[in-house]
């Protein structure tokens, strides 16, 4: 390990890191543009320079450029090397429209940050500046040319590390554009990474153009809760409105990317028609008094039918949280059933996939990042888990060969562009005992027991894609409280009365059946039946916990209150007509706080704290860090 002395403080770095990877692991920030931890180097903006004292390198270098070596001697605070990197800002500064007063990206733009800290406030150049036509991207993404320091970042994201071939590099010298060959709509499904990717304005997101700056943003550490793999996010709100979504960087998990299912997915939350209002028998209630109302007919109906006739149905789409409170709710009355999964063949295939995984072969994204071949079992990698896909991309990049088994493994050509596997019919096909890391991904929406058996008994690394943010949570609990899929309940017929926690039930399950109640912030066939109807908040507007596809324990925090967006609100609600401390359509709890109110109204005991006995463990857990993984050792 090579040991250098950087700013007169000594430091030991792993073979390979670059000085400025060397500095920021002593907290000396270097500027930069083009190197990015993702991307690697570029050289491509000069903003990096140091000065090299001492050592086998000497003079003004480009500390991105430069491995680490024994000797070295870096002084990132001489004269030269600051003189230098003034400079390269007043160059790119030469040609950039000074519009951050009007620019999107004002206030979380690098440029402006590295501009103001290098005192750079002078225009000494008075030529004309550079200017470019911008593109119709699509409704995503908006393009600002003129604001490009042409550092490559969006080229070598876009192209190399998420296999797009629709936008790229065109021109030469000072005369580049980054754009695609016409307009149009970006075709990646990772494209929305160019927002977060680009230092300056180029790339900004549509979607929540000009409606803050970056300080008016509410926002916290988040779990995107669109598929099983529990990438992380900043999701960022204003206004009782989430604008945005941007990436979060956890290592193990999404490193530094989302996908644009997750970053432009907040109609839901936003929208107007959400459930926000309470109800009985289709007239508005408060909360307070639906809950009563429930506690009432809950009541009623225990009496005249006996607990056996009661379901209560959790969703692998809610927080573990709300699923724990679902079965302590049928625990406390007696319920004939708990249940987390609608139909039979999900929830076994399920819970036999989770019950397979261990401590010692449950696989992350960054598994799948450094494995050397990679079989993709039984799944539509990009349509169930693209992240997924942009991971075994990484592996492919770095020389791994990838198989895609069985049928339901379609090499349609957006797959083909992330990366190239070989076809094979069965995993005795795949030639796993060659490969110092193999890797299995199998789906578990397809095929049956048979295939989830097979890549278990492979006895090397596994990462089953499941269905929904919580999938995991829901298969343990299932297995801990004997939970049933609610199709068997109902083809058993003993139940006529369920209590439905944000389960999405097709109509037809819920035939001849009353629907109690019913509590979720999305419209679906149960809150439609329902007899009380109990909105809920959205994953940002509480704090809880998802547990992802490889049973890692991720901590969600809660982003803005709930109400109705202010852009929403008509004549009736806004501007306000008298003082009131709630926030129109926001008399709305989680569903787990629901359930605790249920169970006190009962006259069972209040509950604070949904995560105790074998889950006590998640209750210190931080937003912040890489989760918890709650695999038990084989
Ligand atoms: Fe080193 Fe751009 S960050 S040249």
């Amino acid at each position: 390990m090579p040991r250098l002395i950087i700013d007169d403080i000594p430091v030991e770095v792993p073979e390979g890191t670059n000085v400025l990877e060397a500095a920021r692991s002593l907290g000396i920030t270097i500027p930069h543009f083009c190197w990015h931890p993702a991307l690697g180097k570029a050289g491509a903006c000069r903003v990096c320079a140091v000065k090299m004292l001492d050592g086998p390198v000497k003079g003004l270098q480009m500390s991105c450029m430069l491995t680490a070596q024994n000797g070295m001697v870096v002084s990132t605070t001489d004269d030269e090397a600051v003189a230098m990197r003034r400079s390269v800002i007043e160059w790119l500064m030469i040609n950039h429209p000074h519009d951050c007063p009007v620019c999107d990206e004002g206030g979380e733009c690098q440029l402006q940050d590295y501009t103001i800290a290098g005192g750079h406030g002078i225009r000494r150049y008075d030529g004309l500046k550079r200017t470019h036509v911008n593109q119709d991207l699509g409704e995503q993404v908006a393009h600002e040319m003129n604001r490009c320091i042409q550092c490559y970042r969006c080229a070598r994201f876009y192209q190399e590390y998420a296999g797009g071939t629709d936008f790229g590099v065109t021109g030469h010298a000072a005369g580049v554009y980054f754009g695609r060959l016409q307009n149009g709509r970006l075709e990646s499904p990772f494209s929305g990474n160019l927002v977060d990717i680009c230092p300056t304005g180029v790339f900004t997101d549509k979607t929540a153009r000009f409606r803050a700056r970056y300080w008016d943003y509410e926002m916290a550490p988040s779990v995107c809760p669109h598929c099983s793999l529990g990438c992380n996010t900043i999701p960022m709100a204003r206004y009782r409105e989430l604008l945005k979504v941007t990436a979060r960087r956890n290592d193990a998990v999404n490193g530094w990317f989302i996908c644009d299912r997750g970053r432009f997915s907040n109609s839901t939350v936003n929208a107007t028609d959400r459930p926000r209002q309470a109800m009985v028998d289709g007239q508005p209630f408060s909360m307070d008094d639906a809950l009563d109302g429930l506690v009432e007919r809950l009541s009623e109906f225990l009496e005249l039918h006996g607990p056996g006739s009661l379901a209560i149905v959790g969703s692998p789409r809610m927080s573990h949280e709300g699923n724990i409170m679902a079965a302590r709710l049928a625990e406390m009355l007696g319920a004939g059933t708990v249940s987390y999964f609608g139909d039979v063949v999900h929830a076994e295939r399920t819970i036999e996939a989770v019950s397979l995984l261990h401590a010692g072969n449950s696989a992350s994204q960054e598994d799948v990042r450094h494995a050397d071949l990679i079989a993709v079992m039984d799944c539509d990698l990009q349509d169930e888990a693209p992240m997924m896909a942009l991971a075994v991309r990484q592996a492919w990049r770095d020389g791994a060969q990838v198989f895609s088994v069985g049928s339901e493994c379609p090499i349609n050509s957006a797959q083909q562009q992330l990366f190239d596997s070989t076809a094979v019919s069965s995993l005795s096909d795949v030639p796993l005992a060659s490969a110092v890391r193999p890797l299995i991904i199998c789906g578990t929406r397809h095929k049956g027991l048979e295939q989830i058996r097979a890549a278990a008994a492979s006895s090397v690394r596994l990462a089953f894609i499941l269905e929904g943010p919580n999938t995991w949570g829901c298969a343990q609990l299932a297995f801990e409280h004997e939970a049933q899929p609610f199709s068997q309940t109902v083809a058993d017929k003993r139940v006529k009365g369920i209590i439905s926690l944000e389960a999405d039930l097709p109509a037809e399950m819920l035939d001849g059946i009353r629907v109690l109640g019913a509590a979720d912030w999305r419209q679906t066939g149960p809150l439609a039946r329902a007899e009380v109807v109990l909105p809920t908040c959205a994953w940002v507007e509480q704090d809880g916990t998802f547990i992802n596809h490889e049973g890692r324990a991720q901590r969600f925090k809660q982003v803005m209150r709930p109400g109705l967006p202010i852009k929403g609100l008509n004549r009736e609600h806004h501007p306000p007509r008298m003082h009131r401390h709630d926030a129109p359509g926001g008399d709305i709890l989680p569903a787990w706080q629901i359930v605790a109110e249920l169970i006190k109204r009962l006259g069972g005991e209040q509950i604070n704290n949904p995560l105790d006995a074998i889950w006590a463990e998640l209750q210190g857990l931080s937003a912040e860090g890489p989760g918890v993984l709650l695999n038990r050792e084989k």
